[in-house]
């Protein structure tokens, strides 16, 4: 397996392969989850590309970015058993190079920015140089997770289109997990015109239910134990619904209330429809059913497709 930190190296190495190219861009603290992305993107090419990087910019001033679990070797042997052919590890200044005016200093192993220079990742967007590029689908991004976490997809959408670029995949495979990521992404590449498969891939969940997430690993064993209401609430809204009951008001109802009963604050519960994210009063085709939720300090997020 090959593990590469720049992009000059990536485009060396990516132009000796022939075939297709399957991608997972993750964040790295892999799990099962991401396992399973990797053995799905091994049906959709005969090269499996994984990237690990914790992206800056998809990141809130006072959200997990400093504490986001980086655990390197543990994740390049998870790569290696799943058969990947390459990593692209790059850090923060390759993706996000300083202003190219800053004022460099020449030192023996090279060029570096004058101390105290603020780096670009530590700008809000909009200050950033002119080449920083930013996407936005507003009407995808407006709402759920976008009204929670302003800028998320911007930066999502920022990385994600980088990495396409450098790594040329011709799939990449994304979790249901992460529904309105998953969404966003597709539309990004419809609309781009990139020759891109975006494969979708089921959430994986632990024995009991608890969808897997690289921040479970916050939890202690209490509040994972709380956050089983999550899966539960989005069970019970199912059940409710295989009972005849439609209105999405009684579905959020009864998923709140398993939440409450657990003192999990909730950011939302919502039921729109799947591809616009529009809010769906009644269930008479398939109906995204969302919950962000915090557990302690621990931001979760789940979902299911209701089908009447
Ligand atoms: O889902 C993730 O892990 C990240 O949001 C992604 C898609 C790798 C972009 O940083």
């Amino acid at each position: 397996m090959k593990v590469l930190h720049t992009i000059a190296a990536l485009r060396e190495y990516r132009a000796t392969l022939s075939g297709r190219v399957a991608l997972v861009p993750t964040m790295g603290a892999l799990h099962a989850g991401h396992v399973a992305l990797m053995e799905m993107a091994g049906g959709h090419g005969s090269h499996v590309g994984v990237t690990i990087f914790v992206n800056p910019t998809q990141f809130g001033p006072r959200e997990d970015f400093h504490k986001y679990p980086r655990p390197i070797e543990a994740d390049l042997d998870k790569c290696e058993r799943a058969g990947v052919d390459f990593v692209f590890n790059p850090s923060v200044e390759e993706m996000y190079p300083v202003n190219p005016h800053a004022e460099r200093i020449h030192g023996p192993h090279g060029d570096f920015v004058k101390p105290g220079f603020r780096s670009q990742i530590e700008m809000p967007l909009s200050e950033r140089h002119p080449h920083n590029i930013v996407i936005d689908l507003p009407s995808l991004t407006n709402v759920l997770e976008g009204v929670k976490r302003p800028g998320h997809f911007k930066g999502v959408c920022q990385v994600v289109a980088k990495l396409f670029n450098v790594c040329t995949p011709h799939a990449a495979c994304f979790g249901q997990k992460d529904y309105q990521q998953l969404r966003v992404i597709s539309a990004m590449v419809e609309a781009l015109n990139w020759p891109i498969e975006i494969v979708e891939c089921p959430t994986v969940r632990e024995p009991d239910g608890l969808a897997m997430s690289s921040r479970n690993q916050y939890l202690s064993p209490e509040d994972r134990r709380r956050a089983l209401s999550i899966v539960r609430a989005l069970r019970a809204a199912e059940e409710e619904l295989r009972n005849g009951f439609r209105q999405t008001i009684r579905l959020v109802t009864t998923a709140q209330r398993i939440l409450l009963e657990q003192h999990l604050q909730i950011d939302y519960v919502a039921t729109v429809d799947p591809h616009t994210f529009t809010p769906v009063p009644e269930v008479n085709g398939p109906t995204l059913m969302a919950i962000a939720a915090r557990v302690g300090i621990t931001r979760l997020i789940d979902n299911v497709v209701l089908r009447a």
